[in-house]
């Protein structure tokens, strides 16, 4: 899996997380003091872990230079597999969380094994029982020298008070689009797949805000290409059942240039085409809704800055200028009454849309 595969495996390699990793790294210039419990919370798909790992790594790392690890000794390379005895990740969301933490207050008190210190990865922290969670807190009053806890989780508001009291906090943020294309970038040179940007910033827009997502979705799309098939906007528009923002866009800008004939045609051979009509109004109504908000709320553009490409950003800007309010009011509207008529199995499934159209450009 191409999020395994390239899972960043130094400080260096995180991308979009600088600040915390430079608080980290003043830590590690002093392991004597260092504080041993941790909170590293954030969306989905972030980094927490790969952090949490990275830190393990280091603090342990047979070629001591604090800041990184090496990434080959012995131990960098157990961590890598998941088999080095003195770091534990244990799921607080299962079942065996809670056994598992009490087994683990029995013989944190021993000294590592392999490494330094021992390193407990709490995952899906929030989970953790009241039981769980006291026996915790004890140790987290007088841990051993050698303990380090590391609680991820994606709902830090539900974490114990008086855990969150003990424990240094880091806020993960979300991943702007930039740093997801760079991500996929790299691995599409590492992959040898030969992808233009845009083709890249269209799957990365789809992917929310979550590394992950965008890894796992590329790799799906590279897995269902053809032997001779390159990588274009066309072959991940139909592997979505998605048309691209661009395309969305023009269809936008044909009602409110009264485009009435170009705007059928689209809507029809997209048809034909096997994209779903359903989404399609939705999407309009997504964009619509950007435009919206733009209008009458200018600040608006920096959220629209993390989540498009700044071409796609620019036409939106473009739009929202030179159509007026009541415009672009009267056009979601007349849209959300497709989007609900096409549920009702239309004889002919285009027909929601004409219609819509129809009352966009009729009503001029
Ligand atoms: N900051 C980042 N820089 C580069 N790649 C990243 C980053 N964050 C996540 N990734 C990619 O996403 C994958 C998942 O990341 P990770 O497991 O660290 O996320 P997480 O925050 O722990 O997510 P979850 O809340 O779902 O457990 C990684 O293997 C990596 O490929
Ligand atoms: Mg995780
Ligand atoms: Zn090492």
């Amino acid at each position: 899996m191409f999020y395994q595969k390239y899972r960043p495996r130094k400080f260096s390699e995180l991308i979009g997380q600088e600040l915390i990793v430079k608080i980290l790294q003043n830590f590690l210039k002093d392991v004597e003091r260092l504080p041993q419990a941790y909170l590293f919370a954030g969306p989905k798909g972030t980094g927490k872990t790969s952090t949490a790992r990275i830190f393990a790594k280091t603090l342990n790392c047979l070629n001591i230079n604090q800041l990184e690890p090496c990434d080959q000794c012995l131990n960098c390379q157990a961590i890598n597999q998941g088999r080095f005895m003195d770091l534990v990740e244990i799921d607080a969301a299962s079942h065996s969380g809670v056994d598992e933490i009490r087994n683990i207050k029995d013989n944190i008190g021993f000294r590592p094994i392999q490494g330094r210190f021992k390193v407990l990865i709490i995952d899906e922290a929030h989970m953790l029982s009241q039981a769980a969670g006291n026996a915790l807190l004890k140790l987290l009053e007088e841990p051993p020298k050698h303990a380090i806890f590391i609680f991820a989780t994606t709902e830090p508001e539900k974490i114990l008070p008086t855990i969150l009291s003990r424990i240094q906090r880091f806020d993960f943020q979300r991943a702007t689009l930039t740093a997801i294309i760079r991500k996929l970038e790299l691995i599409a040179r590492a992959e040898k797949i030969s992808a233009d940007e845009k083709v890249l910033a269209l799957i990365a827009t789809e992917s929310g805000a979550a590394f992950r997502d965008a890894e796992a979705l590329l790799e799906r799309i590279v897995l269902s290409l053809g032997d001779n098939e390159k990588l274009n906007g066309e072959l991940v528009e139909k592997f979505l059942g998605k048309l691209s923002s661009e395309k969305i866009l023009d269809f936008i800008a044909m009602i409110f240039e009264n485009k009435s004939e170009a705007a059928i045609k689209f809507i029809q051979s997209n048809y034909e085409n096997g994209f779903d009509l359903s989404l399609l109004t939705r999407e309009t109504i997504k964009f619509l809704r950007e435009i919206l908000i733009l209008k009458v709320l200018p600040s608006w553009l920096n959220q629209l800055n993390h989540r498009y490409p700044a071409e796609i950003v620019g036409r939106l800007e473009e739009i929202t200028v030179k159509i007026d309010l009541v415009k672009i009011r009267q056009a979601i509207k007349v849209m959300i009454e497709a989007e609900f008529f096409s549920r009702d199995n239309l004889p002919v499934p285009t027909l929601a849309l004409e219609i819509a159209i129809i009352d966009l450009i009729k009503t001029e």
